[in-house]
């Protein structure tokens, strides 16, 4: 797919996250201009004088500093600054500080690029997500978060590892919070038409194997954690395919989080992820994703686990 003209991304945050990204869209073509934003003068210089040369490698621009600057002229706006998790931290243990950060940068990118679809990655990001809705005043589309699309994708990895199948041939969902609560939507999970259950004569996954799976995915961030201090690369990966969708005005459906309407009673004012459409507006929860009595369940006690977080920092 060719590069979208005089397209412009931004990524904020040149720590591990925010420069993996801005590589996945350098690598990936996902705009026309990479910007690369950060307080830290000579870390985001760094950063953006090693990209840039690479620039013969690829058809996408890199620009980038310290000057609030940078961000103009963004269409879309990711968010990758704040705290990470350091081993045994969990996401949510981020909070107080990453809505700190975030009173102090919404602001700044909302008056340096008024119009940009801003997407938030910092964890916990669902917490922050309803943060930056709420201190931005945004529609809920144009500010949503990266959810458990990684969340997804690793499970999809699992799950095409076992049937030997490509991941692209793998229909499942992580959803909920992205983080401890999270969950797969098994009643609608398939491999090409067949119910997961089915696969392979009923076999390959038992109830027992696919516990097995869900756990592995909502532990997978500590896993890399503890090996090797942070995750980078598939979220960065992750990013720069959300980025597409919406530069692109693709409509493609990603489970993305979004702060909830009235549709689902118990998520109202919540942000979590469900299957939603993006495109060059952002991001819209799809109405009626079938949930069994239990999803439904689970689902709740994610939105109750990031209502009781948000709350605690009066939001
Ligand atoms: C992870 C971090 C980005 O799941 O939350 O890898």
């Amino acid at each position: 797919m060719g590069v979208v003209e005089n397209s412009k991304l931004t990524v904020v945050g040149a720590g591990a996250v925010g420069s993996s990204l801005a590589y996945a869209a350098l690598i990936r073509e996902s705009a026309a201009e990479v910007a690369l934003y950060d307080i830290a003068a000579e870390k985001v210089e760094a950063e953006v004088l090693d990209l840039a040369h690479g620039t013969q490698f690829t058809r996408s621009r890199v620009t980038g500093g310290a000057d609030p600057a940078v961000v103009e002229g963004s269409h879309v706006i990711v968010v990758t600054a704040g705290a990470k998790q350091l081993p045994g931290q969990s996401r949510m243990d981020l909070a107080a500080t990453n809505v700190g950060i975030l009173e102090q940068l919404m602001p700044t990118l909302l008056e340096r690029a008024p119009g940009a679809v801003i997407v938030l990655v910092t964890n916990p990001v669902d917490v922050l997500t309803v943060a930056a809705q709420r201190i931005t005043g945004l529609p809920p589309e144009r500010v949503f978060g990266s959810g458990t699309v990684l969340d997804t994708s690793r499970l999809r990895w699992l799950l095409a590892e076992r049937a030997g199948v490509s991941t692209s041939s793998v229909h499942a969902n992580i959803v909920g919070e992205h983080g401890d609560t999270e969950f797969p939507l098994w009643s609608e999970a398939r491999i090409g038409p067949v119910p997961i259950l089915d696969w392979a004569g009923g076999e390959c996954f038992t109830s027992d194997a696919l516990d097995g799976i869900a756990h592995q995915v909502r532990d997978a961030a500590y896993t890399v954690i503890r090996g090797k201090g942070a995750t980078n690369y598939a979220i960065g990966l992750t990013g720069a395919r959300i980025v597409e969708a919406v530069l692109r005005d693709e409509h493609a459906v990603l489970p993305v989080s979004t702060v909830h309407g009235p549709e689902i009673p118990e998520l109202e004012g919540v942000a979590l992820s469900l299957p939603s459409v993006v495109d060059g507006e952002g991001a819209r929860p799809i109405i009626g994703t079938p949930l069994s009595e239990r999803e439904r369940g689970q689902l709740v006690a994610s939105a109750d686990a990031i209502r009781a977080a948000a709350g605690a920092l009066g939001y």
